[in-house]
């Protein structure tokens, strides 16, 4: 046996992270239809909340911008319009390097009211000129069918995914997809951040909370995510038969929350915060729902309704590897403490004295990734696929037209550097893609600002700009680590 103790395989998937609704734009060309994403205003910092949320959405606010109601902005109709300049774009992930790109199918380009009864040939015909043009340069494709992207329609008929329909709807679409595509992609993610739903419903499941007011927004939520379950295993099986080769994977926002001391009280709090998170993975990796949710949802009063055959499908039907993404870390506190701090999509938290924050409040954890990386290989020893990582930082364009955004790849450089030493402590880990290579609109606050690229975009949170895009400092620098598989940082 091979003793050494080595970085990453030769084989490793070093890339780049998007989603078709923060990127592609051309929200209504070519008969595409509208997904939740598109009813997502544009908040200016100063009138945002605490944690940056802007995408709460209700049916009253969605009957007033389709009426024309109101003056908002909606800056992911437009992106970065990928749709027009995705050659440009994909030339630079090439020259980047790139073995792989993640990047979501919008479900409303393929079936416009989520259910149609044809598919719209001309989204179909999109998605082959991108993956050809992947082909050219030899990168591989890995796709999300589900990136908050629900169809608008479906969320007003059913009320997205709190109804069991959606699985229907969901398979039909994914076996569309995965007929026209299997000979061009072979990894594919079921759901993005599936855990996100518990956040935020309308992001993660087309819901509208309020249109159920017998039950909690969490009861409604976990309802809804047995129905994802059970679609994911439901396609994982389709893959499976249509495309033998084909690799499925799920996909989690990862977040994890520290005792603030040790205090076991404190201990205690943190290890029901992670198994909160990974109750997600849980199930879908190893096929059926863990224990310890059973006193959870009992406490809180949380009931889901199954049905006959659903064990044994998600049984049958786990996912090959697990994807996630990493960002920051959380610290829990039994305590009442002041000093929140912000997170992604969830709320809580103290601030940890060891760590520094983004622009944004997110708590910068390289070493936690490696906690996270170990964590994860030991609950489940299947191999491990980080999807998203990245700073969302603000940056300066320089007289000479230079960005010299040394901070970026500062972050990118340490958690680079314990996700090899995780791989050396033995985690089986197939890639990378840090989370937008080229500067897209931010998913939580829908601004131009908070930028993550390698590639800068000439674009600012009003919509102005040239789109024209140029090369930050840190894309030599990635190139770099991409050449030398990770050994040069
Ligand atoms: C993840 C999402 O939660 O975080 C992405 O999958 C998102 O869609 C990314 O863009 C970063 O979040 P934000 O709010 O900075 O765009």
């Amino acid at each position: 046996m091979d003793s050494t103790i080595h970085g990453f395989n030769k084989d490793f998937l070093w890339g780049g992270a998007t989603a078709a609704n923060q990127i592609e734009g051309a929200y209504n060309e070519d008969d595409k239809g509208m997904s939740t994403a598109d009813f997502v205003k544009y908040i200016p910092k100063n009138e945002r909340g605490k944690h940056n949320l802007s995408m709460d959405v209700t049916a009253d606010y969605i009957k007033q911008v389709i009426a024309g109601e109101t003056n908002d902005r909606f800056p992911k109709r437009d992106g970065i319009d990928f749709y027009h300049r995705y050659k440009e774009d994909i030339a630079l992930f090439a020259e980047l390097g790139f073995k792989v790109f993640r990047l979501s199918i919008n479900w409303t380009r393929i079936f416009p009211n989520g259910d149609d009864k044809e598919p719209n040939e001309a989204g179909l015909q999109f998605y082959d000129n991108v993956f050809d043009e992947l082909k050219k340069y030899g990168i591989e494709p890995l796709v999300t069918l589900s990136h908050y992207e629900t169809p608008i329609a479906l969320t007003n008929r059913f009320n997205g995914w709190y109804d069991r329909q959606m699985i229907d709807c969901f398979t039909n679409y994914a076996e569309t997809v995965f007929k026209r595509y299997k000979d061009k992609v072979k990894y594919w993610l079921t759901f993005n951040e599936i855990n996100v739903i518990v956040h935020s419903p309308y992001t993660g499941g087309g819901i509208l909370t309020e249109k159920v007011s017998h039950k909690t927004k969490e009861e409604i939520a976990y309802q809804a995510v047995h129905h994802q379950f059970v679609a994911s295993a439901l396609v994982t099986k389709i893959a499976k038969e249509m495309m033998p080769e084909a690799k499925v994977g799920c996909m989690l926002a990862r977040m994890q929350t520290y005792p603030h001391t040790n205090n076991p009280e404190d201990i205690l709090e943190a290890q029901q915060q992670n198994d909160l998170n990974l109750f997600f993975t849980d199930v879908q990796a190893k096929g059926e729902y863990p224990k310890y949710m059973n006193r959870y949802f009992e406490e809180n009063n949380i009931q889901i309704e199954k049905e006959i055959g659903d064990e044994e499908i998600l049984k049958q039907y786990p996912v090959d590897f697990i994807s996630f993404s990493y960002y920051m870390t959380m610290t829990i506190s039994t305590e009442n403490l002041k000093n929140e701090v912000s997170g992604n999509m969830v709320k809580g938290g103290v601030k940890n004295e060891y760590l520094e924050t983004s622009d944004w409040g997110w708590q910068i954890d390289p070493i936690g990734l490696r906690v996270t990386l170990r964590d994860f290989y030991n609950r489940y020893n299947k191999p491990l696929f980080l999807v998203e990582n990245g700073l969302g930082a603000y940056d300066k364009v320089e007289e000479d037209g230079s960005i010299k955004d040394e901070y970026r790849i500062d972050y990118l450089k340490k958690h680079i550097i314990q996700m090899k030493e995780a791989v050396k402590d033995g985690v089986d880990l197939m890639g990378y893609t840090a989370w937008g290579p080229i500067d897209l609109i931010s998913m939580s606050t829908s601004e131009m600002s908070k930028r993550y690229g390698f590639i800068y975009v000439d674009q600012d949170d009003e919509g102005n700009g040239t789109l024209n895009r140029y090369k930050k400092d840190s894309f030599a620098w990635y190139k770099n680590v991409i050449a030398t598989n990770g050994e040069e940082l």
